[in-house]
């Protein structure tokens, strides 16, 4: 099978963890005999430096003529703590999210018992924990109208939602909930606000196709204790955009490092796949990120690419380096491995070069304590 991949490497760690993914990709591509056509663009501060503009015309056209795209991460300080800054690297991924309709913001949740320890949760509360969050992504507050008034005092930002951006994303959520444990969660706040009322309403009248999946209702304050207290009871959680922004983050913790998530963004012609972590600029160039997110990301991508099976050995191989301690700094500060050491031991085992057992004498010599 042929395809094309967009590469965005972006900011930050993006470019060292997103060659890890592309390495696990050219792996798959070698042992699955298939062809991986990858074109590298510029998004973020990186595409500001370059071109002056956060996303160039170019990567939207390269973007839209591809199969899938793999992201790395965006942001740079230098504009954080800049208020008045009018280019940021964040517009870039916003528009191309606007420009390419990914409307659908995909987020697993699990974790791994190997790693049980780094959780700040109870590893009782932990254990089994395989949930799923539906973050609408194209709409919303983040889209609305924008005022700052004249002089400089009063600022506000609209939020609306239409009944087929809901409509779109529900669809999606309730599908992916009849594949699994069948439950879907709406977060909103609709005792407060006219914008959740209408999910409420849409995702009501849409329950009776779906009637196999039970669905219930969650206030997003309540939503983000119970992701806390109880993250067992979750199957799908479908939610707006900002409300998803927050919990996603908050629900990363729960397996132990926000280093191991990946994410698809999904529109009608065009997905891209990103992990959940940002550019962490202190991190940049030194080979200690994890890469997993992205790997994982990866593994995302096959899987809309129909190549469930392949898939299926990337993630197999992220377990295998997860059970044996294999893992960055994030994981163990002391016993770590390289960015670039985890991303070859995955290949190696994407290729069929690690069986069974290991020739751990040599994986030890990788080993940052020695190196
Ligand atoms: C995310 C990020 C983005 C968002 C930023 C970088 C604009 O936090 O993908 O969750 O807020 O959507
Ligand atoms: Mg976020």
């Amino acid at each position: 099978m042929k395809k094309r991949i967009a590469v965005i490497e972006g900011d930050g760690i993006g470019p060292e963890v997103t060659r890890q993914a592309v390495r696990i990709l050219n792996a798959i591509a070698e042992s699955f005999n298939h062809e991986f056509e990858y074109t590298y663009c510029l998004m973020g501060a990186d595409a500001i430096d370059k071109t002056g503009t956060p996303l160039p015309d170019e990567t939207i056209e390269i973007c839209l003529k591809s199969d899938a795209i793999l992201f790395g991460a965006i942001g740079h300080p230098k504009y954080d703590n800049d208020p008045t800054a009018k280019v940021r690297p964040e517009q870039g991924l916003l528009k191309l999210r606007k420009s390419l309709q990914l409307y659908a913001n995909i987020r697993p949740v699990s974790t791994y018992s190997s790693l049980f320890h780094l959780s700040p949760l109870k590893s009782k509360n932990i254990e089994g924990v395989d949930f799923i969050i539906y973050r609408e992504l194209t709409g919303g507050i983040y889209f609305g109208k924008k005022e700052t008034s004249a002089d400089g005092n009063q600022a506000s930002d609209d939020c609306s939602y239409s009944r087929e951006e809901i409509e779109r994303i529900a669809h999606l959520a309730f599908q992916h909930a009849q594949k699994r444990k069948k439950k879907l969660t709406l977060v909103d706040k609709a005792n407060v606000l006219e914008t959740s009322r209408l999910w409420r309403k849409v995702v009501q009248e849409l329950a009776s196709q779906y009637a196999e999946v039970a669905v219930d209702y969650m206030f997003v304050d309540n939503a983000s204790m119970q992701i806390i207290v109880n993250p067992k009871q979750f199957d799908v959680i479908l939610t707006e955009n900002m409300f998803g922004d927050i919990l996603s983050d908050e629900a990363s913790v729960i397996s132990g490092s926000l280093g191991l998530l990946p994410s698809a963004s999904i529109g009608k012609s065009s997905a891209l796949f990103e992990p959940i972590h940002g550019s962490y600029p202190q991190a940049a160039g030194k080979d200690i990120a994890n890469p997993i997110g992205s790997i994982l990301s990866a593994a995302m991508l096959l899987d809309h690419l129909d190549l469930k099976e392949e898939a299926q050995v990337v993630r197999d191989g992220v377990n295998w380096t997860l059970l044996n301690s294999f893992v960055t700094k994030d994981i163990d500060p002391v016993n770590f491995y390289f960015t670039s050491t985890i991303g070859e031991l995955i290949s190696d085992f994407v290729s069929g070069k690690i069986s069974g057992s290991v020739n751990t004498e040599n994986i030890e010599l990788r080993k940052s304590t020695i190196i």
